[in-house]
């Protein structure tokens, strides 16, 4: 074998099960019809045809904007029009007081990765829940972090405080400093949300570890909130961020990918709030000087659409609207799911709200292995399979749930596991 790569890189492959699990649902739809077909893989929002999703408002500004729109450098930091939109969509009604700035990234995965650059140090611990993105692992690895994680819940259903807790302390005892990645509301892969007295435990816990000469950041990642729920309900947790300490920082990883169902234009934004002017300075500094070196500058028109939207209110309300039919559409599927699995005795992740709904199973390989022989196909997680409710019309989510059940029971005889359904 040629190898012609940096030693350092050698080895690098993306093992991407869920995209694998997708290209087979792809085949059987095309051997057996796409009627017989359920697609649990994909990540995106469609409708009740199973055709991906625009918002027509989006879909109707974008394509009134000039060809300059799309064919213009944008400044490496991000327009200062969508800077701005980006920070009132992150809060709404619940800014916190503090100091804000916020970097045009290349979606949200640009901005998980600058927050990982620039609030993490080279061969050290980032930490996170166990439920969580895979690629987050992928993001820390490629520049030499390692993901550490922590139980999600506890055997309650929620937020396992304790292990937080546990986690936090185990990892500040060889490290100065930690950033945390908290994917929440509408976690992915769960759907899983922290309440807002679960916030107060996790902020307290870093405000310990903050008196004891420890620096700590949190990343929110609200990739999936424009679906979460009620807008300010969702983002009450983020008022509790005002006044914190100088040296716990919080960032946010905005996306408009989701709740602009711009998944391939590559917008997003990282967000920072800090009661310390300096740390906002030097936030900036950071993640312009990041951008300018990874991507360069991000996509000027989505840009310009988000701008547009956000400074007309009747803008607004018309996407607002829009949204709320497709969360009000991802809830109805949900509830068949979740009322047909508490009737069979399925257990599931307790679900609050967004694309996905998961089964805890040690055995999620041969699970949606055993699926894919009634024509299911899912995607495999370390912590077990996960559905996207995102692309599942309604008539077939009925029955799903019984269908999950007889292949877990199959694979690993009954299905008694540690999560409560609700
Ligand atoms: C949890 C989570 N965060 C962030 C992202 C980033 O998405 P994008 O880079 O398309 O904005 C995704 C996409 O699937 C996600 O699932």
């Amino acid at each position: 074998m040629t190898i012609m790569a940096a030693a350092s890189r050698e080895g690098k492959v993306l093992s991407d099960v869920v995209f694998a699990a997708g290209a087979a649902a792809r085949e059987a739809a095309a051997l057996y019809g796409e009627d017989k077909v359920v697609n649990a893989t994909v990540g995106c929002y469609a409708g009740e045809d199973e055709k991906l999703a625009c918002l027509p408002v989006v879909e109707q500004l974008y394509r009134s904007l000039p060809m300059s729109d799309f064919i213009t450098y944008a400044p490496p930091i991000g327009l200062e029009g969508y800077r701005k939109a980006v920070i009132d969509e992150t809060f709404e009604d619940c800014r916190p007081e503090g100091y804000v700035d916020a970097v045009a990234t290349s979606g949200g995965t640009g901005a998980i990765h600058i927050a990982i650059a620039n609030y993490s140090e080279y061969g050290e611990a980032v930490l996170t829940t166990d439920w969580r993105w895979n690629i987050y692992d992928c993001l820390c690895r490629e520049i030499g972090r390692d993901l550490h994680t922590f139980s999600m819940m506890d055997d309650k259903g929620r937020f396992n405080t304790a292990a937080f807790s546990a986690a936090v302390s185990n990892i500040l005892r060889c490290q100065d400093s930690l950033l945390i990645i908290l994917n929440t509301p509408a976690n992915n892969p769960t759907g899983f949300a922290l309440s807002d007295e679960e916030w107060a435990d996790v902020l307290e816990i870093c405000r310990l570890h903050e008196k004891n000469g420890k620096r700590i950041s949190i990343l929110v990642d609200i990739a999936y909130i424009a679906y979460a729920g009620e807008k300010n309900r969702v983002r009450s947790f983020m008022k509790q961020f005002a006044h914190l300490p100088e040296h716990i920082f919080t960032m946010f990883a905005f996306s408009m990918s989701k709740g602009y169902t711009l998944y391939g234009q590559r917008a997003g934004a990282l967000v920072g709030l800090s009661s310390s002017k300096d740390v906002i300075e030097e936030f900036a500094n950071l993640g312009k000087y990041s951008a300018r070196t990874s991507w360069s500058n991000i996509n000027r028109a989505a840009m310009t659409l988000m701008t547009k939207i956000r400074s007309d209110r009747d803008l607004i309300a018309q996407l607002d609207l829009e949204r709320m039919r497709f969360a009000q559409s991802l809830r109805r599927r949900a509830d068949i799911f979740t009322y047909e699995a508490d009737r069979c005795g399925l257990s599931y992740v307790p679900y609050k709200g967004g694309f996905f709904i998961s089964i805890p199973t040690k055995k999620s390989a041969a699970v949606c292995h055993e699926l894919q022989k009634d024509l299911v196909f899912a995607g495999p997680l370390a912590q077990g399979v996960r559905l996207g409710v995102c692309s599942i019309p309604e008539d077939k989510m009925k029955g799903l749930a019984a269908t999950v059940k007889k292949a877990l029971d199959t694979v690993e005889g009954t299905n008694d596991l540690m999560v409560a359904g609700k």
